[in-house]
Parts: C-alpha cells; sequence; structure tokens
C-alpha cells in the first residue's frame, strides 16, 4: 500500500495547474453508454476512479482507452454483450450507478449492483430509482442487485421530482431523459457545475437541454445520439485544495486553471480568514497567512460551501486564531479526518454535525491514515504545515481523486515523497 512522507515546513512557490473534474468526468463516460461509435473525453484525469468506471463499461464489451500523450479517454460501446454492473466494482465505486438510467434506456434492462454504505454516510440512490421509476421502469432489488426493465417500447418522457437534490441522481436522469423522444422534466434537480458540463455533453450527442445548474431542468432527448468529443471542465475541488495548500504555505502560489465562479464560496471564506489573492485569468496567485481569523461554514449544495472542501478548509482552521466551526449538512460521517488532525496537534471536537475548531500555533508531524478521499487530502495539507515529518498512510483514497498529488505539490517546492508501504 502506498503512503505519503511529507517533510513539513517547505515553501510552495510557482505555478500549479488544475486537472479535469472527476466527478464531471464520471457521468460523462456513462453517457458514452448512449450512442454506439467512439466517444473521447478531452483532458480526462488519470484517477482510479475514472479507471474504475472504465473497467465498469469493459466488462460490459466497450472498448476503453487512455491516450498517455494527450490524456484523452476514448471509449466506444458499439458492441455491448452485458448490461450488468457488477458488485465487485461497483463497491470501489458508488458512482458506477451512474450506468443504470443510459442503459436502461438504450437496452431496455440493467443490472447493477447496490451501491451499499460508504465511509462518509449512507449514501441511499432512492432518488435515481424514483425518477426511473418516473420514466416508466420496472425495479426490483434482487441479490444485492438492481434489476431494471423498460416497459415494451421503452421509457418514456416524463416529469421527475427530486425529494432531495442529489447530484448523481439527477446526472442518471438526464443521462436517460436524453436518449427519449420527447420532453422530460427534472424538478428539484441538483444545481452543481459538473451537472452543466454534461449537459453540454448531451447537447452535443445531439439532445436539447435547459436549464442544467438551475433546479428546473428540461430534457428533450433524441434516441438517435451521436458520440461526442468534449474537454472536461476543470476540477474545482482540486483547485480548491490547491487554494489551501497555497494559504498554508504559498510564496506566493499560483493555482491555474481555476473557474474563477466555481471558487466563489471557497474564495469569500479564505478572504473572511485573511487571505490575500490575486485573480488573473483562470490563475489565483495566494501567499501563505499568518494565523487565519475564525470563521463559521456551512456545507451546503452548490452554490453553497462544498462538503468536498470541508476537510481542507478544516486544516486551515486548525493552524489559525481562535475557534471556528464547521457545519455539515449533507454526509452524516464526514468527520473521520478529525481524530487523525488531532494527532497531528489539532484541537477540535465534533458534536453531532458540528466540529468545532481552536487553533493552535503548530500542527506536529505524525503518521495518520487516511480514511477517505477528501480526508486524505486534508492530511497531506496538514502535513505540509507541520512540524517535522508526517506519513499519510492509505493513499489509495487520494488516487481516486486526486491526479499525482504528490508530484504537483514537490515541483512546487513541497518535501513529499511517495513510499511503498507493507
Ligand atoms: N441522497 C438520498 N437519496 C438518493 C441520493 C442522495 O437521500 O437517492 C442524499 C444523500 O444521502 C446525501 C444528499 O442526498 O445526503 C446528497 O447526495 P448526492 O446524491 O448529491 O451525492 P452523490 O451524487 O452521491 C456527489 C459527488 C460527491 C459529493 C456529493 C455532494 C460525484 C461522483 N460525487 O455525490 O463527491 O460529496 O455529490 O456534493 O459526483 C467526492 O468527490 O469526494 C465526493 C464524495
Amino acid at each position: 500500500m502506498d503512503a505519503f512522507v511529507i517533510n513539513g515546513g517547505s515553501p510552495l512557490r510557482g505555478t500549479v495547474e488544475v486537472s479535469g473534474a472527476k466527478n464531471a468526468s464520471l457521468p460523462i463516460v456513462a453517457a458514452a453508454l448512449l450512442a454506439p461509435g467512439e466517444s473521447v473525453l478531452l483532458g480526462a484525469p488519470k484517477l482510479a476512479d475514472v479507471s474504475t468506471l472504465g473497467l465498469v463499461l469493459k466488462h460490459m464489451g466497450a472498448t476503453v482507452r487512455h491516450d498517455d500523450a494527450d490524456g484523452s479517454l476514448h471509449l466506444d460501446t458499439s458492441n455491448l454483450h452485458s448490461q450488468e454492473a457488477p458488485y465487485e466494482l461497483v463497491r470501489t465505486m458508488r458512482a458506477s450507478i451512474l450506468v443504470l438510467g443510459p442503459l436502461l434506456a438504450r437496452y431496455g434492462h440493467a443490472r447493477v449492483s447496490l451501491p451499499g454504505g460508504c465511509a462518509i454516510g449512507a449514501r441511499p440512490v432512492d432518488q435515481h430509482l424514483k425518477g426511473l421509476e418516473a420514466l416508466g421502469a420496472t425495479i426490483s432489488i434482487s441479490h444485492g442487485y438492481i434489476e431494471a426493465k423498460a416497459p415494451t417500447g421503452g421509457l418514456k418522457p416524463g416529469h421527475v421530482h427530486f425529494d432531495v437534490a442529489t447530484v448523481t441522481g439527477t446526472e442518471n436522469l438526464m443521462l436517460a431523459a436524453a436518449l427519449l423522444g420527447g420532453t422530460s422534466v427534472l424538478h428539484g434537480a441538483a444545481k452543481e457545475p459538473e451537472i452543466e458540463d454534461l449537459a453540454y455533453v448531451l447537447m452535443q450527442m445531439g439532445a436539447d437541454v435547459e436549464g442544467a445548474g438551475t433546479e428546473t431542468i428540461t430534457v428533450r432527448g433524441n434516441p438517435h445520439l451521436k458520440p461526442f468529443r468534449h474537454r472536461v471542465l476543470a476540477d474545482r475541488i482540486e483547485a480548491g485544495t490547491l487554494l489551501v495548500a497555497g494559504a498554508l504555505m504559498g510564496e506566493p502560489l499560483t493555482v491555474k486553471g481555476c473557474i474563477l465562479d466555481h471558487q466563489e464560496r471557497l474564495l469569500h471564506c479564505l478572504e473572511e480568514m485573511g487571505a490575500k489573492f490575486t485573480l488573473d485569468g483562470d490563475s489565483i496567485t495566494i501567499s501563505r497567512m499568518e494565523r487565519p481569523r475564525p470563521i463559521d461554514v456551512r456545507t451546503a449544495p452548490y452554490p453553497g460551501f462544498p462538503t468536498d472542501m470541508q476537510a481542507q478548509l478544516m486544516t486551515l482552521m486548525a493552524v489559525g486564531q481562535g475557534v471556528s466551526t464547521i457545519t455539515e449538512t449533507i454526509w452524516e460521517n464526514r468527520y473521520m479526518h478529525v481524530a487523525e488532525l488531532d494527532r497531528l496537534g489539532a484541537h477540535i471536537r465534533v458534536d453531532g454535525r458540528t466540529a468545532r475548531i481552536t487553533g493552535v500555533e503548530k500542527l506536529s508531524g505524525s503518521t495518520v491514515m487516511a480514511t477517505d478521499l477528501r480526508a486524505s487530502a486534508c492530511l497531506v495539507l496538514a502535513g505540509l504545515v507541520a512540524e517535522g515529518e508526517t506519513h499519510v498512510r492509505r493513499v489509495y483514497h487520494l488516487d481516486r481523486g486526486y491526479e499525482a498529488l504528490e508530484r504537483k505539490l514537490a515541483a512546487v517546492g513541497a518535501d513529499i515523497k511517495r513510499v511503498r508501504e507493507p
């Protein structure tokens, strides 16, 4: 198993570039299931999660090829022989559920393993299933699998009402609706930027999508979609993580490839904490802060503060002044990094959904264990600022969603290396 060894205290100087977004790539890879022929995702990040979804498609008979020369991902679903996503793959990545909508729309049936629980929360998929039922699907759960069937003649366009705004749920329904002749309307949809990126892809394929980025999305489907060629949007969570690295150790650090609109809430928080940054096109340059000011943050669906940045901001709060708070409203169990940060000398107490972070002057290096993707990122950030050596173990969690993070950080001055541990 890989670990990172970080010697804290090295300043970060220069420019670091943001990769393509994991959470935009996943639904777009699933969109390749909607049309025979070769679809191409440009700028696809080389991440474990994207490879896993590639394996799900391969398992069904698709050809999947990552071109190392230009980073593009080539997907051809012309000759699928199976419409099943097996447990062995789905259990490692719950977003595999994104194949359900497209398979059902194109083939009239699908068998997808139930994702089950996950470290950060229960992660139910009831809204995905309810939405597909509203388009006429019959769904049963048998032996741990979702067995979904379309009526004779296929799914029918219709109105879907989400009870909670779900990102992948919205995407699953957009994917299904895109292939149906007629108009579907998704009410109570999630508004995350990754949904807009999927809408661009579906439009390029031949569907008409209106309202992506708002809570009502209208999809005028097209039963004859064409393959796509699309450059995925920049990863706002990776960008945010690098910005926090800059706020901790930048002298100064420029993060290039940011979409400024997507960083609005984070930049607002950093500003309140006293950060100094300058904006120039798609670059944000940020410098190290002396003892950030305390703030109170609540995670919320976009455009609120992203739950996926909560752990990283906590590291910055941990070396701030006074008492900051974070209230996590999306996931019920997303504070597993707290005990690990405390091992590095942070002073954090969790009461229900709220974490109280009392800033300390210094963190001190130790061995810590990554428990999920964003928790890993917060521990790496803590290692950059802590005194002495920090071992972050189980970085396979990090590899799910950050492309070569240690190489990117080392290139701007961090003393960080990947090691193999028994
Ligand atoms: N929910 C339901 N029923 C459903 C679906 C969701 O009750 O059928 C609830 C969830 O339990 C949760 C809330 O709705 O409380 C929001 O969940 P959502 O479905 O939006 O999450 P997701 O689509 O599974 C995506 C990202 C997550 C990110 C969340 C929230 C992808 C592949 N994943 O997950 O990203 O935390 O939205 O923004 O897009 C990460 O990248 O580290 C990550 C976990």
